[in-house]
């Protein structure tokens, strides 16, 4: 009884240090993963993203009653996660005039995947002839489309809204009856899924084809500065989805103020430019600002170059995919060529997975060549 029996206090200070220790682990862990989400793609993982403290950039006048409705419907939208799906579906969405001349290379890029994927065909002209059985029953209600017209926008939005009443459509895809995939459906399904960002083509042009387009009487919602250009060709998420269908007031004023034939003989393109300077004005952050759709204005003239049966190499497709830098050329005397790398949720990555034009001669060739160029 002489000795104190070991106290055993002192146990307890260190079992402090060891519990303080265990703590800040915890504590560094969750905050690593707070700001480096991991970057794998199970879906549920994205849904614990903090939500976007987004705002839409508002300008310093006073706003107009129905921009106040409408930005506080486009922030809701987009604050909004993802509605939850256990099948999330990609909308591959065809406009075309008429017949799909590559329903059957398609067919090849489906195969083996029902269920993940949905096809929606928007036929302006005439009803297509389906010669593959994936895009049998497939079209929706369509309209006439002039080039260059607003009833280009109506199709987009007419397919966007028909897609979005599936609610495992998670990202949708615009494609052109020229249009080939460039890579195996699970590259691109993944590349889709697994993006923050929608593929947005965008770039303010400051010359002819770019700027000169815009109209004053645009104001005072769409300002010149934030006029923008960019191909039609889209690959966008739900939410961005979503903003298209239920805006009104900014594609209102595209309609009345963005056609061929305006005042002082400017024309206007609203495929080229609606999508662009919405976004851009609306979530600049939340778009790639480049298409994943492959076009090569190369040839300097006013429609890109075509690609014949001939052109179709296993060199010309791996050339395509190779591609890591997107490109945009001004239309002022300056020519200034703009060049940014392709940033896939913040890494560098091959910007395309689509690729046009094609003419339909070249179908056989791209189904030989097919499995070869999309093995990686
Ligand atoms: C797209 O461009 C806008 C500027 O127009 C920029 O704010 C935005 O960060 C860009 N998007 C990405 C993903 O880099
Ligand atoms: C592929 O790219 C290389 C390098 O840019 C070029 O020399 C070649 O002509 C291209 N081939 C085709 C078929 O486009
Ligand atoms: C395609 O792949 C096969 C088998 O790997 C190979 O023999 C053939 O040369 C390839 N074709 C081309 C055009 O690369």
């Amino acid at each position: 009884m002489k000795g104190v029996p070991v106290p055993r206090a002192r146990a307890s200070p260190r079992r402090h240090i060891w519990t303080l220790v265990v703590l800040i682990f915890i504590a560094i862990t969750g905050l690593w993963i707070y700001m480096y989400p991991p970057q794998d793609y199970t879906y549920p993982v994205r849904d614990w993203y903090p939500v976007r403290d987004w705002f839409p950039a508002e300008p310093a006048r006073e706003l107009t009653d129905e921009e106040t409705a409408t930005r506080v419907v486009f922030r809701q939208i987009l604050s909004t996660p993802p509605f939850p799906s256990r099948n999330p579906k990609i909308a591959f969405m065809f406009l075309t005039p008429g017949n799909l001349p590559f329903e059957k290379l398609w067919e090849l890029f489906f195969k083996g995947h029902e269920g993940r994927y949905n096809i929606y065909v928007h036929a302006s002209r005439e009803k297509p002839e389906h010669v593959s059985p994936v895009f049998v029953g497939r079209d929706i209600h369509s309209d006439k489309v002039g080039w260059g017209m607003i009833s280009m926008v109506d199709a987009e939005r007419r397919l966007l809204a028909k897609a979005l009443e599936d609610t495992d459509n998670q990202h949708f895809v615009l494609l052109s009856d020229s249009c080939v995939p460039l890579h195996n459906f699970d590259y691109v399904y993944d590349f889709l899924m697994g993006s923050r960002h929608s593929f947005l083509d965008c770039f303010d042009d400051p010359g002819p084809h770019g700027v000169f387009r815009y109209s004053k009487h645009m104001l005072p919602e769409v300002r010149e500065t934030e006029f923008r250009k960019g191909s039609q060709w889209f690959s966008i998420k739900r939410q961005h989805a979503m903003v298209v269908v239920a805006d009104s007031l900014y594609y209102m004023k595209f309609r009345r103020f963005c056609k061929p034939g305006m005042e002082e003989g400017r024309n206007c393109y609203a495929d080229e430019h609606y999508l662009p300077t919405l976004f851009h004005m609306m979530d600049p952050a939340g778009i790639a600002n480049w298409s994943v759709t492959y076009v090569d204005w190369s040839e300097g003239k006013w429609h890109p170059r075509s690609f014949r049966a001939k052109d179709v190499t296993y060199e010309l497709l791996k050339n395509m995919t190779s591609v890591d830098i997107s490109y945009h050329v001004t239309s002022d005397e300056k020519k200034e060529l703009l060049q940014r790398p392709c940033l896939w949720n913040g890494l560098k990555r091959p910007c395309y997975l689509f690729a046009r034009k094609f003419y339909p001669e070249a179908s056989n060739n791209l189904m030989n060549l097919f499995s070869n160029y999309t093995i990686f």
